[in-house]
């Protein structure tokens, strides 16, 4: 099969190639899918690179995030699974068969039916975004009454995010950097887009959670925005924040503690597997539902993976995603 795969860590351009690799076959407890599109997420090109780097099993096929139809199951596995599409989640990891390549193998519980209504550029998109979207919302419990602020409301976990908190019955204030951001925070649903770059961002925000403030923030740029949340948000509310930035933030622990702040971190490798399987499932039936929606997609064919990931580094607006051959 054709598969993109690196060795070594290191630039786009220098360590990832396209090659012919054997299809491999599944395991006990594994299905083989015959993979439509690989989506790249920001961990796609830390790994690669070196940034956050992660084992090597000889080769790394990447990807962790795809869409595709079951062509072969493994031993205890229904073979009525056969032909069945599929959206996949974690596909590498901790396994050298991501999803860019003609064929992966992922254990059964990582290849979720993707229902009719449900397009295959979405299923490619969810699994990465949306299952940390739903950890940084529901980690701690229910959510209904609640409200929201979601940082990056147009990025690919702020999107889920809003999808997935509007879904649970929350109000969701999200922020955008400009008009076509806003334009995607908007549709996702979120009930107020703020543009943070501008004057009067929190005032927007506070009249929007009314006197108590907001509940619940998920942050993706806690030393950016620390000074902003603080300033919106409830006696105990919870920040949830889910990326590192260049540098890590000065935490102002006087203000923190007058607000009787509790942060969460979230690092969906570290999840620990009932969760991530119920984020799973609910993600699933948010999809069944129709609440979960596409992002706007830019598609690579797999010689250029490089140009794809270079792109998700560079911070691409929207779902980057590549598209196998055949
Ligand atoms: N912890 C985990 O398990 C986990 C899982 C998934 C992703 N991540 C990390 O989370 C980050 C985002 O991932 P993604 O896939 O959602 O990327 P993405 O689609 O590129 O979205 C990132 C969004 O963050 C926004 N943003 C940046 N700085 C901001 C700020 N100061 N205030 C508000 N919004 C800001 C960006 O828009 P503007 O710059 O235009 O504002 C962009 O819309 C990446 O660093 C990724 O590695 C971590």
């Amino acid at each position: 099969m054709k598969a993109a795969l690196y060795d070594r860590y290191g630039p786009a351009r220098e360590v990832l190639r396209v090659e012919d690799v054997e299809r491999p076959e599944p395991g006990p407890g594994e299905v083989r899918v015959r993979v439509e599109f690989s989506g790249v997420n920001p961990t796609d090109w830390k790994s690669r690179s070196g940034a956050t780097p992660r084992p090597i099993d000889v080769f790394q096929i990447p990807h962790h995030d795809g869409a595709g139809v079951i062509d072969a199951v493994g031993a205890g596995v229904d073979p009525g699974r056969h032909g069945q599409r599929v959206w996949l989640w974690l596909a590498a990891g901790g396994r050298r068969w991501g999803t860019a390549a003609e064929w992966t193998v992922v254990p059964e519980g990582l290849a979720i039916p993707l229902p009719d209504g449900a397009s295959a550029e979405l299923g490619a998109s969810l699994g990465v975004p949306a299952v940390t979207a739903h950890r940084c919302l529901f980690a701690d419990g229910p959510f209904d009454g609640k409200s929201v602020l979601v940082a990056g409301g147009a990025g690919a976990v702020g999107h889920f995010a809003i999808e997935l908190a509007k879904r649970a019955g929350a109000r969701v204030v999200t922020t955008v950097s400009g008009p076509e951001k806003a334009d995607l925070a908007a549709k996702a649903g979120a009930d107020l887009v703020v543009n943070y770059r501008q004057p009067g961002a929190a005032d927007q925000i506070r009249s929007f959670a009314g006197a108590a403030g907001v509940d619940h923030v998920v942050e993706v740029a806690l030393g950016a925005n620390l000074q902003l949340d603080l300033a919106v948000i409830a006696p105990g509310a919870r920040i949830v924040c889910y990326a590192a930035e260049p540098a890590d933030p000065v935490l102002p622990v006087r203000a923190c503690m007058n607000a009787n702040v509790v942060m969460r971190f979230v690092l969906l490798y570290g999840v620990p597997a009932d969760a991530l399987g119920q984020a799973a499932r609910d993600v699933s039936a948010a999809l069944a539902d129709g609440a979960l929606t596409e992002l706007p997609v830019t598609l690579f064919p797999l010689d250029q993976i490089a140009a794809a990931q270079e792109a998700v580094e560079a911070g691409a607006v929207g779902k980057v995603l590549v598209v196998m051959p055949g």
